[in-house]
């Protein structure tokens, strides 16, 4: 039996998010494989430190601040825990959206031209708009599920909008907004990669993007899995996918979600790290189009958390 730590729920903004998707994964794991402990990092922390040494893996299912962006990471590898996800570079570089934009600029990506402001500092929005244009994004620069996000197609609610995004962040992106087709790609592996089919991202109607309620309320938004796009898309956003996992110096898996523009090309909007996690939730409907199933799959993550770390003690010895 392999003893597990299911560590869910956290202080962000995602933690409803986090405990539903820890009940699914619960649900599913192979109870003759696993013997699971939860731990929620609110309340639990210090149990978890004194349990470390009775623990063979962990399994972060923590979105958002102190959990995917590599505090967590960080505290798992102090305790020698070997964990499904990305290290704690490659977390805080993919949480943080002004630093992940800088990284696939080098890589040779394409990203939406984008300005970043700090709290305190003072931004003129003139200015901003003649840089990104309009309509823009405005978004917290460490946030997900798109908390704090807003669009503003007028200079007049530019403003707003950035003070709404500096009450979830320090600092803040206002990035060009692109119209086209939303589209995300997983990849799964450690030395190689395997890229999970592309699924593309259709809000209903009433949705101007694929904000929180469209991501979580059902039947809000449509996921088309394998996207019905051209071949030569296909395979060069899954090629993307993995490109920005390699650059960010990610670890098992990550999903990029990425905009299809009307002119064929594809932009890199950001990488998530621990994506959701329940059988319907991107990531794993990808993974099931190509027949591995939600509990395979989860044997899957574990498997290479294991062997991470058998390859990294291997190193540092
Ligand atoms: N530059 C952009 N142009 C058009 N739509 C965007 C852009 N950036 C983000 N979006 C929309 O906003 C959503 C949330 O943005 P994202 O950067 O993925 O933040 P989060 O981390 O909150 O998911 C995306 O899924 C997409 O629908
Ligand atoms: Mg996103």
């Amino acid at each position: 039996m392999i003893k597990l730590a299911l560590i869910y729920g956290g202080r962000s903004a995602e933690r409803d998010v986090s405990i539903s998707g820890a009940k699914e994964i619960e649900k599913a794991l192979d109870k003759g494989k696993y013997l699971v402990r939860k731990y929620d990092p609110a309340t639990d922390l210090s149990r978890l430190v004194k349990d470390a040494t009775e623990i063979d893996c962990a399994f972060i299912l923590l979105h958002g601040k102190y959990g995917e962006d590599g505090t967590v990471q960080g505290l798992l590898d102090l305790l020698d825990i070997p964990y499904q996800s990305s290290g704690v570079l490659g977390s805080a570089m993919s949480m943080d959206k002004h630093i992940s934009k800088i990284v696939y600029q080098r890589a040779g990506l394409l990203t939406p031209a984008w300005v970043h402001l700090k709290k305190g500092e003072g931004f003129d929005v003139e200015k901003i708009v003649q840089e990104v244009g309009l309509p823009a994004i405005v978004k917290p620069c460490n946030q997900g599920s798109s908390v704090g996000i807003s669009i503003v197609k007028d200079i007049d609610f530019l403003k707003k909008a950035i003070l709404t995004a500096f009450d979830w962040d320090d600092y803040v992106i206002v990035e060009e907004f692109l119209k086209g087709r939303e589209i995300t790609g997983g990849v799964l592996g450690l030395d190689s990669l395997l890229c999970l089919p592309i699924v593309e991202i259709i809000p209903g109607e009433g949705y101007e993007f694929f904000d929180y309620e469209a991501k979580y309320k059902p039947g809000a938004t449509k996921e088309i899995c394998p996207a019905q796009i051209p071949e030569d898309i296909f395979l060069s956003a899954q090629k993307i996918a993995q490109k920005a996992h390699r650059a960010l110096k990610l670890e098992v898996y990550s999903r990029t979600d990425m905009i299809f523009t009307n002119d064929r090309k594809i932009y890199v909007i950001e990488t998530n790290t621990i994506p959701g996690m329940t059988p319907t939730s991107l990531f794993p409907q990808a993974a099931e189009a190509i027949g591995i199933s939600f509990p395979e799959l989860l044997d899957r993550l574990i498997e290479l958390a294991l062997e991470k770390k058998t390859r990294d003690s291997f190193r540092t010895h």
